[in-house]
């Protein structure tokens, strides 16, 4: 498969798009083949070389996708081949294939194209789960979203509005 590699730790120019493995897929994994993924603030710290991916995981970047299951394991019953998913990885976005536990794997929201869904499980419910679960925020509230140029700021304005 193709996926994109850091050369070297650096600016955008180090990310070169190249022939690598494909994943192996253990028996509580699915594959995936991505269609999208997202860009969040770690990938741009793992590209920078300060942030390090947890022991076993992708070393390509990409913290949630969107795609299609091209396999499953064997003890996964939930999925099924074919099943249109969007996921939260530990890495590997950045790839036509990703391994993950199919716990991390969820359905497309009603409503939302695949390749919008490939923001969902991180920034979305990042945004969701502080904003609305835990702040509470109801109509009429006023709400300061600090570094709103952010991934997740500009997702909070967006849907805190309305
Ligand atoms: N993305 C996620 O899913 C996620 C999940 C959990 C937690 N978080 C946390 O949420 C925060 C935003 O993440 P993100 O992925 O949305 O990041 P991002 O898109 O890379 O945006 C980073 C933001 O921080 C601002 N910023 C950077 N350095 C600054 C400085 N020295 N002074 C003032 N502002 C500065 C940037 O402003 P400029 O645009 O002006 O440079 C930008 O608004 C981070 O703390 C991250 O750890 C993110």
């Amino acid at each position: 498969m193709k996926a994109i590699v850091i050369s070297e730790p650096g600016k955008p120019e180090v990310l070169q798009l190249r022939d690598v493995a494909d994943p192996e897929v253990k028996d509580d994994e699915v594959l995936i083949r991505v269609l999208a993924t997202a860009l969040n603030r770690s990938d741009t710290l793992q590209r920078l070389g300060l942030y390090t991916p947890p022991p076993g995981s992708s070393p390509y970047l990409g913290l949630e996708c969107s795609g299609t299951i091209e396999s499953v394991g064997k003890n996964v019953s939930r999925w099924k081949v074919g099943d249109q998913v969007c996921a939260l990885l530990s890495g590997g976005g950045y790839a036509e294939k990703v391994s993950v536990p199919a716990g991390q794997i969820l359905p497309i929201p009603a409503g939302i194209s695949l390749k919008d869904a490939a923001a969902f499980p991180e920034v979305s419910c990042t945004v969701w789960s502080t904003v609305f679960m835990m702040g509470r925020l109801s109509a009429g509230e006023s709400f300061l979203v600090h570094g709103g140029s952010s991934g997740i700021g500009t997702f909070a304005i967006q849907n805190s509005d309305s």
